[in-house]
């Protein structure tokens, strides 16, 4: 007590640490194949000499591969160090696995009754929304069950299988309960994505446009020359495709300074504060991975507007988009509705509003403020692009089919539009 004033004397600590970590990415061609033994190698035994694992299973594959969940029982049974605990389980795919409140007591129940504990491995095979769930549930029983990644959608191959976050929705809100938490290991599996429909497989690369429009030209350059390549299912661009994008996304993730968005800027969400909302506003018929082109195509272009990112640049982002297959622009975007997506992005990460928005490809900067005119322009302008490219569809499709269009044939908008689904 200071004598002097009646005051208690008052310390303060205000020590920083760090936690070391380790991301483990791991790619593969058929890891519950010939490839297995890249999954076991990370399943490290604990006390006796024994992994403890358990399994969950995103139903969607199972309509592909009827078999999948014999077979990695199948593998982990070579494995004398392996211990299943209990036989792989089913979990729905798509979001509804992440609105069922008892769909998560059903996860915490089976870990409590398998006695999994902090050493042991929870293996999931899904979609983002099934490895969030089945995340959520590992991350908060005992603080933490060590959990393994295998992302089967390219969006989750492209961007989220990587991400140190988990989340399920509540109060009928989006990813409003989750945490921050590092899996033990991330694989990415070539044959896991062989199920997918078009429309899925091609969803996930506007992240891989995005994540290289703020961070690397030459991969946007890849992406722009291969984008049919890739809309087509060609093997090498698509791995290609996808290599580069983990990379970047986990790269940003451990040398980005701000793994838990502790920061008010989340800079790998580009394009995402109109696409969140056009999501909602569509109740969901537009999947992620389109309205992040839509929202990435309408950004590109009031950065042009507002920031002097290049024109052509603008273009070539949309051709790419469009060569994807994937849609640059919607009617809703026309609903005054949409700009409801600035505040609730604002209010997600607190703080100031901050969007990331670029100068240049791979110059990217945070502004706080939005011009809703510029952004009104962008957005018809986005439209127009997409109306002239529908226009030329529906002409070609009148035209008579060519019967040879000779060697070294350009490209022209008619080329995009084979096999639009
Ligand atoms: N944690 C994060 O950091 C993070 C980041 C971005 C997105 N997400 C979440 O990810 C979810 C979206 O994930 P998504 O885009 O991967 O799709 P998804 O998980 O919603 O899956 C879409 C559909 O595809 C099916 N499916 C999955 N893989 C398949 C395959 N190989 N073959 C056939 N069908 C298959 C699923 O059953 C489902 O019906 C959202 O809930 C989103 O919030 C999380
Ligand atoms: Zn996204």
């Amino acid at each position: 007590m200071d004598k002097s004033n009646g005051r208690s004397e008052i310390v303060r600590y205000d020590i920083s640490f760090s936690v070391p970590m380790v991301h483990r990415l791991r790619i593969t061609g058929d890891v519950l194949g010939p490839d297995f033994p890249v999954l076991a190698e990370l399943l490290e035994p604990g006390d006796n000499d024994v992994a403890r694992v358990q399994v969950w299973a995103d139903a969607g594959l199972l309509e592909w591969d009827a078999d999948l969940l014999r077979r990695v029982e199948r593998q982990l049974a070579r494995y004398p160090q392996l211990d299943l605990v209990s036989p792989a389980e089913v979990l729905p795919g798509g979001e509804s696995v992440k609105n069922d409140p008892a769909i998560i007591d059903h996860i915490l129940e089976a870990i409590h009754r398998d006695d999994l504990d902090r050493r042991s491995y929870i293996i999931v095979i899904g979609g983002g929304a099934v490895l969030d769930a089945v995340g959520y549930a590992a991350a908060i029983a005992h603080r933490g069950i060590r959990l393994v990644r295998l992302p089967t959608t390219t969006l989750a191959q492209a961007d989220s299988g990587v991400g140190v976050k988990n989340a399920v929705n509540w109060f009928n809100k989006k990813n409003w309960k989750g945490t921050f938490a590092t899996p033990w290991a991330v694989i990415n599996d070539e044959r896991l994505l062989q199920g997918l429909s078009d429309r899925d497989f091609r969803c996930g690369f506007s992240e891989a446009v995005k994540v290289a429009l703020l961070k690397d030209a030459v991969f946007f350059n890849y992406l722009h020359q291969h984008s049919q390549d890739i809309a087509r299912r060609d093997a090498e661009a698509t791995r290609e495709a996808l290599r580069r994008s983990v990379l970047l996304h986990l790269d940003h993730i451990t040398r980005g300074g701000d793994p838990f968005e502790t920061r008010e800027a989340r800079p790998l969400d580009f394009g995402h504060w109109s696409a969140h909302k056009l999501e909602a506003m569509t109740q969901y018929e537009v999947r992620h991975g389109e309205a992040v082109a839509i929202g990435v195509a309408v950004d590109v272009m009031y950065s042009h507007l507002r920031l002097g990112f290049p024109l052509q640049a603008v273009k070539q982002t949309w051709e790419t988009l469009q060569r994807l297959h994937l849609p640059i622009t919607h009617a809703m975007l026309d609903d005054q509705v949409i700009f409801e997506g600035l505040e609730e992005f604002r209010q997600h990460l607190g703080g100031r509003l901050t969007i990331t928005l670029l100068r240049d490809i791979g110059r990217s900067v945070d502004v706080h403020e939005i011009d809703l005119g510029a952004m009104k322009e962008a957005i018809a302008a986005v439209s127009e692009a997409a109306a002239v490219v529908a226009e030329e569809e529906v002409s070609a499709a009148a035209m008579p089919a060519p019967s040879y269009s000779g060697p070294g044939k350009k490209l022209s908008a008619t080329d995009i539009s084979d096999g639009r689904q």
